[in-house]
């Protein structure tokens, strides 16, 4: 059976959570093999709205196994806060159909606060989510880091935790930030282990096993293309690579023959950096509004733009897509106009595919006007109104790739399935 990795083709926050949970009922596991809470995935059954963060969305879904591979920076405490939070909600999570990996990276209260610090104190501001993600993987990258392992060896747990800490505290004092001693976050930590436990697990192992037995795994990306640490906006990036490359890094053995980006039908971006095609305010502002564009973690507004033709085709050949979800267009429906960046110009050449060094900073983009999308309410499973049909030609050209779905709404149903989707 066919194994699918769904990526987020822009900045994030492109949808994914939906549409991981309508391709979950076609799996038989759902794994996260990147990032970790600064991730924010939305999903609606019935009117009711559920967010995972470091979860993979596919928890929801019953009779499916949601694993958090070892690629993913696991906070303990938001593991159980969001265990508990779906648990009230009514689902039904266990260690049967929950699998931490025993070998993930662990985020410690001073991963936290060095990443806040950085960004009220610092230089260099990228507009963090604050979560400790990036100061996590540094510790991963000088082999310093905790990982979940750790945490059920109480014995050499506070030794590992001070060599992690040593040099951090140093970074503190210098930010002046006040922080807990090693002995208060090991009592921290190891509590939080007796929960973690049950979930801990060898997920390597569980999913060659579930390959070996031809069963189909969808890879739940978090974050996007254009934040990947090493062909995003270097610097105002993620820590982690976010392309299809980190499934093997991140869970081990697999490169999923299915590739799909999921894009906005618009673009959006949170935190610092180059944003192209961001809109006049008046426009942006309308736009934020009809599409709820504040971030499902930190609550921020997202900076909001046009579709970016350039950027989208660097995306898809460096993460080796072969095909795209196209998510939102109800929203774009309500704008006055539409238009899409075809091309940037630069210094008098006209450049139509982004690369890595560009300076988004200074390039123009170039716009073509298209036929504003128009009875949106026409669309369902099998059919899409005809200015959204023009809409998904007009991309899939452009592209050189094809759009397998195309999201209309919020809800679960509001999907049309293009007759290239054949899962
Ligand atoms: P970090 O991942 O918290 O270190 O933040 C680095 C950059 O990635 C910032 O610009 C964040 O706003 C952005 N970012 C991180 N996670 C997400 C996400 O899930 N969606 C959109 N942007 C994100």
């Amino acid at each position: 059976m066919t194994s699918v990795a769904i990526i987020g083709a822009q900045w994030g926050d492109e949808g994914k959570g939906k549409i991981t949970d309508f391709l979950a009922s076609k799996m038989k596991a759902v794994v996260r093999f990147q990032g970790g809470h600064n991730a924010g995935h939305t999903i609606w059954v019935d009117g009711k709205k559920s967010v995972t963060h470091l979860l993979p969305s596919g928890v929801i879904r019953p009779g499916i196994v949601s694993v958090i591979g070892q690629g993913v920076v696991v906070d303990p405490a938001q593991f159980k806060k969001e265990v508990e939070n779906l648990k009230t909600q009514g689902f039904s999570i266990s260690p049967n159909n929950l699998k931490l990996s025993l070998n993930a990276s662990v985020i410690t209260i001073y991963h936290q606060l060095l990443d806040q610090a950085r960004e009220n104190k610092s230089r260099l501001r990228i507009g963090t989510t604050g979560k400790g993600i990036g100061p996590c993987y540094e510790d991963r990258a000088s082999r310093r880091g905790i990982k979940v392992s750790d945490l059920f060896n109480t014995h050499l747990l506070p030794d590992k935790l001070a060599r992690s800490v040593e040099e951090k505290i140093v970074l503190l004092r210098h930010y002046d930030i006040s922080f807990p001693s090693i002995e208060e976050e090991t009592k921290r930590l190891i509590d939080l282990a007796e929960y973690l436990r049950p979930y801990a697990f060898e997920t390597y192992g569980l999913l060659n096993e579930f390959q070996k037995n031809n069963e189909p795994i969808l890879f739940e990306g978090a974050q996007g293309l254009l934040l990947d640490v090493d062909f995003g906006t270097f610097p105002y990036v993620t820590s982690s690579n976010t392309s299809v490359a980190s499934t093997l890094t991140g869970a081990g053995g697999f490169l999923p023959e299915q590739r799909w980006g999921v894009l906005k039908a618009y673009t959006t971006r949170v935190g610092e950096g180059p944003f192209p095609t961001q809109m006049e305010p008046e426009v942006e502002s309308r736009l934020r509004t009809f599409g709820n564009e504040f971030g499902s973690t930190t609550g921020r507004e997202r900076k909001c733009g046009w579709l970016d033709l350039p950027l989208l085709k660097y995306a898809i050949k460096f993460s080796n897509l072969n095909g795209l979800i196209l998510t939102k267009c109800d929203v774009l429906a309500m704008m006055n106009e539409l238009q899409v960046c075809v091309a940037y110009e630069l210094k008098g050449k006209t450049i139509n595919e982004s690369y890595p060094g560009l300076d988004l900073y200074q390039v123009k983009p170039i716009y073509q006007k298209l036929p504003k999308l128009e009875n949106i309410s026409q669309c369902n499973r099998e059919h899409l109104c005809d200015s959204l049909q023009q809409y998904v030609d007009f991309l899939e050209k452009n592209l050189q790739c094809p759009i397998h779905i195309v999201s209309f709404g919020q809800d679960r149903e509001e999907l049309y399935l293009a007759k290239s989707f054949n899962l």
